[in-house]
Parts: C-alpha cells; structure tokens; sequence
C-alpha cells in the first residue's frame, strides 16, 4: 500500500479554503494534499460538502477564501475548461453525457483536438478509443446513444470519457454508486490499473467496500470540516467518525 511521504510530488494543494452558500459554510477551513500516484477517497455523510469541494478545485465554483495549487501554480479564477485543460479531469455525479450522441463521440469529444492522437487523420484517436472501450467493456454499445445504455454501462461510459482525456489527475464524484457486484469488481481492477500507471485518483464514494478495497488514503469531511485523514484501517474503524458517518446517514 502507498502512503504519502515527503519525498512524494504534491499534485494538488488545497490550503484553509473556505465556500459559504449564503449563511451555510459548506467547505470550512480545508487544507488538504493530493500526492501523486495515490489514491484518495473523500468520505462523509450527505451534505458534508465532497461535491462542493471538487467544484471549488475544478473551477465551477469560486471559493469564499484559501487557495488552490496545481503544480505550485494557483487555480484562481481559471474556468472549468481551464482547469480541464491543466490535466484535471472529473466527472459528475448526475454524469452529465451527451446523451443523444453515441458512446464513441461521448468519448472522442473529451479528446483534444490538438494532441498527437488526431495527427495522421485520427487514426491513433480511434485506435484509443478501441482500447477504451475494450477496458470499459463497452465495445459492442460503441454505436449506441448514451441515453440507451444501461445504468452500469452508463456509469462506465463517463469512466471512459475520463479515461480519453489524458489528465494526470481523476476527481471522481461517486462512480461506483449503483453498480451491480461483478462491475463493481471490474472498477475497482480498472481504477487501480490506470493507479499503476501514473493516474492521480481522488474519489468521493459511499460503498465502505470500495473505500477499503482502493483506498490508499482516506479523508473524512464533514459539515464541511476535515475532520481526519489516514489509512482507511485508521478512518473507518474510528468510533467517533463511524457515529457521525452513519449517524448523520441514518
Ligand atoms: N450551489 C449551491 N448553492 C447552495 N447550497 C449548496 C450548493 N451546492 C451545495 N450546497 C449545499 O452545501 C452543502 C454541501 O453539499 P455537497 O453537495 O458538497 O455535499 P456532498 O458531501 O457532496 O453530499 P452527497 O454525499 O449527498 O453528494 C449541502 O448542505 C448543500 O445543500
Ligand atoms: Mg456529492
């Protein structure tokens, strides 16, 4: 298991970042490290404000104060497109596809149009994509409109568009909710693959099952608060974190 060490490069840095919706401070004082080559899962009851706190880093939101870094450079006031751009990549936990276009074209829009995969008539794009699809097991739907998919092959689908991007980091807001078993595995295997291979994960998830089985590091929010991080042994057999995570659920 990977833990962070000081020798590890800090991909992002969020420091005492603050997001107030009116009277409600939904992010309150967070300062958190995402070191590369480990996977993060945020965890917290409803409400706790994970979802806020990808939208403040990816540039959807604007925080109230604190800062973001990538790379030791500031996110202030950059759009989403922006920050998609830097090499950060997310996806939502509604999934937002275009679902009238096919599986394919979800995936291909994500595809910079200037990056070498389109150089030689896209060739190499395509070539991508056919990987993508065989790694999703969404080859035989490649035709097939967003909107017909099945809720798993959907949930893998906005994986895959991730997958095409090629960000150096994955916020993943909730991927797994929903999925049968046997996906279920076939993510996690996916997940700690693209790992290996140099991805930076931060992953909100409710499945203590996935926490457990992916997590190199877990952070624990709530009512806005980073209340602890640690190993997920450490986060999830905490008495007091248990009550206000299933407490608060209930
Ligand atoms: N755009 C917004 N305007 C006003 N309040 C908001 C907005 N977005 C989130 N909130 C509030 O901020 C708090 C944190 O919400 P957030 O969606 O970040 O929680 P979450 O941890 O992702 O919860 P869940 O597990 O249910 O997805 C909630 O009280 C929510 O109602
Ligand atoms: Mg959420």
């Amino acid at each position: 298991m990977t833990t962070p060490t000081s020798s590890q490069e800090i991909l992002l840095q969020i420091r005492n970042l603050n997001k107030n919706f009116g009277g409600l401070q939904a992010i309150d004082d967070v300062t958190l490290d995402l070191p590369a080559g480990v996977i993060t899962t945020l965890v917290g009851p409803n409400g706790a404000g994970k979802t806020t706190l990808f939208n403040l880093i990816t540039g959807h939101l604007i925080p109230s104060s604190g800062t973001v870094h990538w790379l030791g450079k500031p996110l202030k006031g950059f759009q989403p497109w922006q920050v998609a751009r830097l090499g950060i990549a997310r996806t939502f936990q509604d999934l937002r596809l275009y679902s009238q276009m096919t599986v394919e074209e979800n995936i291909m829009t994500v595809m910079e149009r200037g990056s070498w995969l389109w150089q030689g008539g896209g060739r190499a794009a395509e070539q991508r994509v056919t990987e993508i699809l065989a790694e999703t097991q969404l080859t035989d739907k490649r035709k097939e409109r967003a909107v017909d998919l099945a809720y798993a092959e959907r949930k893998f689908l906005s994986l895959a568009r991730i997958m095409a991007s090629q960000a150096k980091l994955w916020l993943l807001d909730e991927p797994a909710s929903g999925l049968d078993p046997r996906s279920f595995e076939r993510f996690v295997t996916l997940l700690r693959d693209y790992a290996k291979r140099g991805i930076t994960i931060c992953i909100i998830e409710h499945n203590l099952d996935i926490v457990i089985k992916l997590s190199d590091r877990v952070a624990f929010l709530d009512q806005g608060k980073l209340l602890a991080q640690g190993s997920s042994e450490d986060i999830l057999k905490d008495p007091h974190l248990a009550a206000i995570y299933f407490g608060e659920r209930a």
